[in-house]
């Protein structure tokens, strides 16, 4: 049931994201629509769904969507063989897909249309500042979102360095053929998402306006890379993590950016009489908050 009404909760959110995220206009036009981004051509790599392994498959449940992982052949060997020392040439490609209910039998997912394409091409002097890895990002018809691209890229590295251990690289080793021994990682000396509690007081003005003085303390994710090199995908990701944690603690989750102005945040939404938490991304202080605002619960029972 629980599981249920938080799905319910994103599902009532989600037409008030699209509507923010419509009044976002901070990204310069200029780097849109070309076919590459820091040295990675998608003509290059287009044939990777049919010539290239699928090594996983992963579900966000912040999107719906779901994301195909493919390797090229030395990435493929490198992660199987559970390794991290990824040589030169090693590629990985991610479709993201997005997904829809099937309306004859709504609890089958099903895909709905390509969402974009992503890939870290392994180049250890070319791409020495990014730990090795080169980061780019595509539409479905292969050219660039209005992102600046080493901007980017240092946004993209900064949430994979939470999997340091393992490379840089999420997608873990998994066969759809054979049963696939899982690599012993060595584990993360501490956990790369750490929060801390900061007291309402402390918050910007912005978002004193959304977090009502009732909910005195805030859990805040501290992550300076991340904190540095923010760019809308890491608040989307983070989303469901800052859920996880305001669930877990009964209190807002918030991730701000360095700038002081975007930033991700849960808070207890009015959705379901307030009795679960939905996420709320923003990214600029420029837009009208009271849509958010309104979407808030005001109940301090929580
Ligand atoms: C805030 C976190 C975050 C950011 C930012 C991010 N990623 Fe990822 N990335 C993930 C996660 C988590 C996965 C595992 C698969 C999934 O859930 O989509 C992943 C997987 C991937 C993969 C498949 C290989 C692997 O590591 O499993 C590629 C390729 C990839 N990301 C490229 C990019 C590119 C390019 C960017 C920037 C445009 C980017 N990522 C930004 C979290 C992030």
């Amino acid at each position: 049931m629980k599981k249920s009404l938080t799905l319910l909760a994103f599902l009532c959110t989600t037409p008030l994201l699209a509507q923010v995220s419509s009044v976002i206009k901070e990204d310069p036009k200029i780097f849109a629509g070309k076919s590459e981004v820091n040295g990675i051509v998608y003509a290059d790599y287009k044939e990777f769904p049919t010539t290239w392994q699928l090594v996983t498959i992963r579900f966000r449940k912040d999107t719906g969507e779901m994301r195909l992982t493919y390797a090229n052949e030395l990435a493929l060997k490198t992660l199987m063989s559970g390794s991290i020392n990824y040589p030169d040439g090693a590629i990985f490609a991610k479709t993201n897909v997005r997904t829809m209910m099937d309306e004859q039998y709504p609890n089958s997912i099903a895909p709905k249309e390509l969402s974009r394409y992503q890939f870290m091409v392994r180049n250890k002097d070319k791409y020495s500042s990014t730990n090795g890895w080169g980061y780019g990002l595509f539409d479905p018809d292969g050219k660039t979102f209005p992102e600046e691209p080493s901007k980017m890229a240092n946004a993209c590295y900064s949430c994979h360095t939470a999997v340091e251990n393992r490379g840089d690289v999420f997608s873990r080793p998994f066969s759809f053929i054979e049963k696939v021994k899982m690599p012993n990682y060595n584990p993360p000396k501490e956990l790369a998402l750490k929060y801390s509690w900061i007291k309402w007081n402390e918050l910007t003005p912005e978002l004193k306006k959304i977090v009502p003085s009732t909910m005195k303390k805030i859990r805040v994710l501290v992550h300076q890379k991340m904190m540095d090199n923010t760019f809308q995908g890491t608040l989307d990701e983070l989303k469901p993590l800052l859920i996880d944690e305001a669930k877990a603690h009964k209190a807002p989750a918030l991730f701000l950016a360095s700038d002081k102005k975007r930033f991700a945040l849960a808070v207890p939404s009015k959705n379901d009489k307030c009795n679960d938490f939905a996420a709320f991304t923003v990214t600029t202080t420029a837009l009208d908050l009271s849509l958010i605002q309104n979407s808030v619960c005001k109940d301090d029972s929580l």
